[in-house]
């Protein structure tokens, strides 16, 4: 690993910005936290940085999303998990969060407000453009260190994750510590078929990189599942409903392409379940009408995917085949995580809703590696080099070249 850890600092006294992942699955109705795993895992660096004075951040949700939310709740169920008072500040880079940030003592920690707030924090810069933004500018004055621990937004170039390692000593939490460890030994013994059973709401996330996958020779087969499976269903002209996601004809088109580019890599459903008078119906594809909701896959497909993944040499699954928490709907996805963890292979389980499925289904013992990232890990996996760990590495070598 080319990068600094949090044992290459003494922290005794610093402030340090702490960038982490804490964007959690919220209940649309009751806009409560419904999943904590990312906030337990920053847990331990937290405690690592001991005596410093901690300024956490995070982003929660996408802008105009439902689960984007302010970090109230989030700091309430950290300070229960570290058992030390977490201050929330309304704020990210304004008067306030400056008046919270020079207050501090050592050992105390301030969580900051959603950083999607603030508007330069929702697009992606080059490390020297985002050293330059305002909120890089304001905040790292007051700031001695960054720590990135945020591995599920790895594959994101915004200002708080690689403007801030361009102008102060960085190094990576104990999250990116172990994840990086963990897939850098995973990565250099994988072995073929890879199979890439991929299911999740990021369509258009998913499709960039699975043309990488495939061209990389990171993806012998594979298996759609969720919203990206209704996608290619319509793109194969296999089902007609529209799925209700922005720029539906032009992600379509896409997935259209991807089909004709590589039409022997793709397998989609072709039998699903439905809810009928609250009970779960089965049905072929064909016979599927423009109202249906699909809330499973069908056993047939099923039986498909688990005949692919019993001769794979490499798994790797995320997001859920369906809506697995919904009574009679568990099926898809326990199927496959099943069968994935009774394989040979090398095993990849991501996303936080996989995570707590083999969590239900008792099977995490059985994986490989586990982790929350979604997007992050899809891109690691095409072995492109993530902008957070370009960031460090850059840092690490300039901090080195300094003595
Ligand atoms: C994730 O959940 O994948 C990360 O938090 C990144 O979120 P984003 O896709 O909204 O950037």
């Amino acid at each position: 690993m080319n990068l600094l850890t949090i044992d290459d600092f003494d922290f005794k006294g610093k402030t340090v910005f702490l960038r982490v992942d804490i964007n959690c699955p919220i209940d649309p109705e009751t806009l409560e936290i419904s999943g904590t795993k990312r906030i337990e895992e920053i847990v331990e660096t937290i405690n690592s940085l001991n005596d410093a004075k901690i300024v956490i951040a995070s982003h929660q949700g996408r802008v105009g999303n439902k689960d984007y939310t302010g970090m109230e709740n989030h700091a309430k169920v950290l300070e229960k998990l570290l058992g030390r008072n977490v201050t929330y500040v309304s704020d990210v880079m304004g008067s306030s969060a400056q008046s919270e940030i020079k207050k501090l003592k050592d050992g105390e920690i301030i969580l900051l407000d959603n950083l999607r707030l603030c508007a330069e924090e929702n697009y992606e810069f080059s490390p020297s453009n985002a050293a330059k933004t305002i909120m890089v500018q304001r905040l790292s004055k007051m700031l001695d260190f960054c720590v990135l621990d945020s591995f599920p937004s790895a594959h994101r170039s915004h200002p708080s994750i690689v403007g801030f390692p361009y102008i102060l000593p960085s190094c990576a939490g104990r999250l990116v510590e172990k994840e990086v460890k963990k897939l850098d030994e995973i990565m250099s013994v994988t072995k073929a078929p890879f199979v890439l059973v991929l299911g999740g709401k990021k369509v258009e996330d998913r499709l960039e990189a699975i043309r990488l996958l495939i061209a990389n020779g990171r993806a012998d087969h594979v298996l759609l599942t969720g919203l990206i499976a209704n996608v290619f269903l319509r793109a194969q002209g296999r089902i007609k409903s529209t799925l209700g996601i922005k720029r539906e004809d032009e992600i379509v088109a896409k997935a259209h392409t991807l089909i004709g580019e590589f039409p022997d890599v793709f397998s989609t459903p072709v039998d699903v379940a439905i809810e009928q008078n609250g009970k779960r119906v089965e049905l072929d594809i064909r016979e599927l009408t423009k109202d249906d909701e699909i809330y499973d896959l069908g056993p047939k497909t099923i039986q498909h995917y688990e005949k692919i993944i019993s001769g794979a040499g490499t798994v790797f699954i995320s997001g859920p085949a369906g809506y697995f928490e919904k009574e009679g709907f568990d099926f898809g996805t326990k199927s496959l995580l099943e069968a994935i963890s009774n394989s040979m292979a090398t095993t990849i389980v991501s996303g936080g809703h996989l995570s707590s499925a083999l969590k239900k289904f008792g099977l995490a013992e059985k994986i490989t590696h586990i982790s929350t990232a979604g997007g992050a890990l899809v891109r690691y996996l095409t072995g492109t080099k993530l902008p957070m760990i370009q960031a460090l590495e850059e840092s690490a070598k300039n901090y080195k070249a300094k003595g």
